[in-house]
């Protein structure tokens, strides 16, 4: 495994393999890597011959007053677990190799990031559409791997793909639960053992959801009623929103037709974690 940290040597190996009939998969992270990360690389090892996994912690997405400098770098064990799970090169570059200067051009994507994620984080979804933006054009790869958990950020993605008719495919891949339901996030350590346990009760609301769906129950109104009342048992707790929307525009729908995505966001001491399910109202397969 290859760990480069230019944009010149990260494009010399891409080409190499490229020009001996490899495709390339890859998968842009902010490292602090766990299961979640590494079920994208296994999709990526699976489908693509040559593997490129990007760790870059990205400035410009976090807010004022957010994460970014307690954001867990952990980049030897990172390293070791590239390496494990068969990436071919992991792509390290310094801030001042991804914003050499000033940075005037920013990928705005409309419609979908005004909600969800986007109300309550300004300018976030402009910085990951522009620092995706960049690593495509640097890396050039045929597939990159996302995952569901960033539901929004993953429309986000194949939205500026295939507006600015760039020339890969975007691969969404489930998320990785730890056992008690709680997604995987890099986040979660930021969290006491206590809430850790309360933090389940954000599958538990979205469970809850896919039940009621199940049931017949399609008003978005009852739905986040019931997923509120869920979350609220965990004391450390506080909901950002509860979200029932299209789960291709993001708009917010009222009574669920077909498919949705119910997303949630909620603060629990401090951490702000989300997640999500698609759900299909019955007798509606897709
Ligand atoms: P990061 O949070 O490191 O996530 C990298 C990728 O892993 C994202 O596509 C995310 O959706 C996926 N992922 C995280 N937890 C997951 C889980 N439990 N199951 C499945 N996939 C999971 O997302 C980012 O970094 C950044 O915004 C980035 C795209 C790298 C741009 O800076």
């Amino acid at each position: 495994m290859k760990i480069v940290k230019t944009i010149e040597s990260v494009r010399t190996v891409v080409e190499a393999a490229r020009r001996s009939g490899k495709t390339i998969g890859f998968v842009p992270t902010m490292g602090a890597l766990h299961i979640g990360h590494i079920s994208l690389i296994q999709a990526a090892a699976k489908e693509c011959d040559f593997v490129v996994v990007s760790i870059f912690v990205n400035p410009t997405q976090f807010g004022a007053g957010e994460d970014l400098e307690k954001y867990p770098r952990t980049l030897q064990q990172d390293l070791k677990l590239c390496d494990k799970a068969g990436v071919d090169v992991v792509f390290t570059p310094e801030n001042e190799t991804m914003y050499p200067g000033q940075n005037l051009t920013w990928v705005n994507v409309e419609k979908l990031t005004d909600r969800l994620c986007g109300q309550f984080r300004p300018g976030h979804f402009r910085a990951v559409a522009t620092i995706c933006n960049k690593l495509f054009n640097i890396v050039q790869p045929d597939v990159a791997y996302f995952g569901q958990k960033d539901a929004q950020q993953a429309a986000v993605i194949k939205q500026i793909v295939a507006d600015l008719n760039m020339p890969l495919q975007v691969v969404v891949c489930p998320t990785v639960r730890e056992e008690n339901g709680l997604a995987v996030s890099s986040r979660n350590r930021y969290l006491t053992d206590q809430q850790k346990k309360d933090a389940a009760s954000i599958y538990q609301a979205l469970v809850k959801a896919q039940q009621l769906v199940d049931a017949g129950v399609l008003e978005s109104a009852h739905i986040i009623a019931a997923m509120r009342t869920i979350l609220q048992q965990g004391s450390s707790i506080q909901v950002e929103y509860i979200s029932v929307v299209d789960a291709q525009t993001l708009q917010p729908i009222d009574t669920i037709v077909s498919q949705a995505l119910i997303a949630i966001a909620v603060r629990i001491g401090p951490a702000r974690l989300i997640d999500n399910i698609i759900v299909q109202a019955p007798g509606n397969s897709v």
